[in-house]
């Protein structure tokens, strides 16, 4: 950043919002798996881990190709593909009960308080989603999180999918700021690291150990809950408070030794 006697042009953005990924980081997309177990012994893990991964894989197609269908929809084609895939039947009753159980995963048990934690700073939060309005309104409302949230933020209003660019500026344009001004936090590596290229203060939860994605994104801040979530955040107000505190020391001092009005 340039310097003009001694300040910097441009103030680093302040923080205005946290944004959240949904699936993965909010909602257990693996609590499928133990409905799946049921129906297909043996089975239920392998099921809700290729379900989830075609599920992603479908979603960056069809953005590549600009053939947008809902997430919902884009979620049914991948359960439908997995099962075969799988060599299992799948039939219209198995597909509805698991969909339906899709439309309530759990939440980690850690979310609510933290979440809670994030609004007792003052902060207004957003859920920045892939899934669609309906799919976000009614797992947050039945995790009990949905009167947390100020904006629930979904890729259909741009039918688009993470990771364009034009899905991570609807926070940007819901907060009417840039994105530095914005915690953007995810559990997905690609994800979190798309939102650092967008230019988010990324902040990684680890939930399942694996390693950062190698994609030159930058510094990505990483914990292992939406706890560590609160002290990133905590800590990062505290840097603006002594910044801003130390910026009024200096102007006061160089105006008393100008002799400038106070
Ligand atoms: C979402 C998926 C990517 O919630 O986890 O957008």
């Amino acid at each position: 950043m340039k310097e003009c006697s001694g300040y910097p042009l441009r103030m680093p953005a302040s923080l205005r919002a946290v944004a959240f990924d949904a699936y993965g980081t909010l909602f257990d997309v693996h609590s499928v798996a133990a409905l799946a177990e049921q129906r297909f012994p043996g089975h239920g893990s392998r099921l809700s881990t290729l379900w989830r991964s075609k599920q992603l894989e479908y979603s960056w197609l069809r953005t590549m190709s600009d053939r947008y269908a809902p997430f919902d929809a884009v979620t049914r084609d991948a359960l439908r593909h997995s099962a075969r895939a799988l060599g299992l039947a799948l039939a219209a009753d198995d597909e509805s009960r698991l969909m339906a159980q899709y439309a309530s995963l759990s939440a980690f048990p850690e979310n609510v308080a933290a979440l809670r934690a994030l609004r007792e700073l003052g902060l207004p939060l957003a859920i920045l989603s892939n899934g669609t309005s309906a799919m976000l309104e009614i797992s947050a409302r039945s995790a009990g999180m949905h009167e947390l949230f100020d904006r629930i933020l979904s890729a259909d209003a741009v039918r688009r999918y993470k990771t364009h660019p034009d899905v991570y500026a609807l926070a940007t344009g819901a907060f009417d700021c840039e994105p530095g001004s914005i915690v953007f936090v995810s559990s997905n590596g690609w994800d979190v690291a798309a939102g650092a290229w967008f230019g988010f203060d990324a902040f990684r939860v680890d939930r399942s150990g694996a390693p950062p994605e190698e994609l030159d994104a930058g510094p990505i801040a990483t914990g292992h809950s939406l706890a560590d979530v609160v002290e990133h955040v905590r800590a990062r107000l505290a840097r603006e408070r002594n910044s801003a505190h130390a910026r009024n020391g200096k102007r006061r001092r160089s105006s008393s030794a100008t002799g400038a009005p106070k």
